[in-house]
């Protein structure tokens, strides 16, 4: 299969769809609420610092290995990996790990599709009662909008790398950031802003401790989409003369960018409409913000701007949400379709329908563990947690799994492929990077203290 491989046409289109997979939900809410409530400005740093030092080089090795092997996480691990068994399990985690994090990404991007078109059609009022959300997962209109994000994902899908995934991030992350830029622009416009971006701005280093580490190395690394087969899978997408280092720089800077602006947006708009917010009471859940507290400052914006024009607001960050969300979406989908169609020789039409399958009966399952069928809330609490399957999937995969998948790639770049390797390989595309300090520091980084750190975070959450 390897000879007709397909690969993406520039530069710019993998650095627009890698981007695309790393800018999503947990730019736009997560990172911003977890800055204010740890330390604003002092959270920044540290979370600047992981980049560049802990994630990009792992970055870099997945995709090295990736573009090594021309294969998707499965083969690529059992090819270089000699077909020994640790290894195969490691290919195997990294099919599996991004099939079952698409299966709550989808979920929470169906109900962003569900606000989205009810703040299109002007029921800003109703998103906003406190009963809403808990009344809407548990409703059956969950189907009708699955449908409709099942068939966007597909129709970007089946055109493949470049006439799918290329051309639909070359279109979608311009509009994003257009639609990121203009709401910021507005909420900075607004009352009482400003104490918005101090609270995410002016360092308080007393904030930082052992956990808020922890947590922002988590978030930068899901962030980037590390651990979950994307970088290895879209690696392979790459030509043995495309520049590896350079646009693995861009993709981190890309994110962490849109992370930095979205910051601007978020924070000001709830002190502007709730000046008295104190930053601690903020929810640590992104589910919960998205959903239950944006309603809520639209609808109070609407006393100031009116109602149109603040469920514009709303639908417009909405739109932001989704095309965040399905561009992350189609690049996890991508890992275990691209997987399926290598190992058993099938079409990507074949292997699309397959996965839709599977991916639609594993979501049904998960969105109505919320109480919408007793059987899935209750085979949760036999097994000892009165967790939904969607909780459950977060926290094994989420907390566990992508630490463990990057303590992976790191043992194998140490003690498998070999670091020269990874050196020769980023080297082809850019011939200066065999001399650069990068190239020093990644290789010792990458062979000692990241995979010590990354267990130390996995055993943590054991
Ligand atoms: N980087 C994404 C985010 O910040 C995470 C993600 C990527 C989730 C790809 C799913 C698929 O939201």
């Amino acid at each position: 299969m390897s000879a007709q491989r397909e690969h993406f046409s520039s530069k710019i289109g993998f650095i627009l769809a890698a981007a695309g997979s790393a800018v999503g939900i947990g730019n736009l809410v997560g990172f911003p609420v977890a800055a204010t409530k740890n330390g604003g400005g002092a959270f920044l740093l540290i979370y600047a610092a992981f980049v560049l030092f802990i994630c990009l080089p792992v970055m870099l090795a997945e995709m090295g290995l990736g573009r090594r092997a021309q294969h998707s996480p499965y083969r690529a691990y059992a090819e270089l990996g000699q077909g020994l068994k640790r290894w195969r399990m490691a290919g195997w985690l990294a099919t599996i790990t991004p099939f079952m994090i698409a299966v709550f990404y989808m979920v929470i991007t169906v109900w962003i599709f569900g606000y989205l078109i009810q703040s299109f059609a002007g029921n800003l009022d109703q998103l906003a009662t406190p009963e809403y959300f808990g009344q809407f997962v548990n409703d059956y209109n969950f189907v009708a909008y699955l449908v409709g994000v099942t068939i966007i994902i597909n129709f970007i899908l089946i055109g493949g790398v470049r006439k799918g995934i290329e051309r639909a991030s070359k279109i979608l992350m311009p509009t994003l950031f257009l639609m990121l830029v203009l709401l910021v622009t507005f909420v900075l416009t607004l009352d009482n802003a400003w104490a918005g971006v101090e609270f995410y701005l002016v360092p308080d280093f007393s904030k930082i401790n052992g956990s808020v580490i922890n947590g922002a190395l988590a978030q930068a690394f899901f962030s980037l989409s590390l651990g979950m087969g994307i970088l290895i899978t879209y690696g392979s997408y790459f030509r043995r003369s495309d520049d590896i280092v350079t646009s693995g720089k861009l993709v981190a800077v890309t994110d962490t960018a849109v992370a930095f602006i979205a910051g601007l947006m978020t924070l000001p708009a709830i002190f502007a409409i709730y000046p008295e917010t104190n930053p601690e009471s903020l929810s640590d859940s992104s589910v919960s913000m998205i959903f239950s507290f944006f309603p809520n400052i639209f609808l109070a914006l609407s006393e100031s701007i009116g109602y149109a024009a603040a469920s514009v607001a709303a639908t417009i960050f909405f739109l932001l949400a989704f095309v965040a969300a399905i561009t992350s979406l189609v690049s996890i989908i991508e890992v275990p379709t691209s997987s399926l169609m290598e190992k058993k020789n099938i079409s990507r039409k074949q292997a699309l329908v397959y996965m839709g399958i599977a991916l639609t009966v594993l979501t049904l399952i998960a969105a109505t563990s919320f109480g919408l069928v007793p059987l899935f809330s209750e085979f949760t609490n036999y097994a000892g947690s009165s967790k939904s399957v969607f909780d459950v999937i977060y926290d094994v995969f989420y907390d566990t799994i992508l630490p463990l998948n990057g303590l992976l790639i790191c043992l194998f770049v140490r003690f498998r492929w070999k670091r020269a390797q990874l050196t020769a390989e980023l080297s082809e595309g850019n011939a200066n990077y065999q001399t650069s300090w990068l190239e020093k520091y990644v290789s010792f980084a990458i062979g000692t203290f990241i995979p010590l750190i990354l267990a130390v975070i996995f055993t943590n959450t054991v």
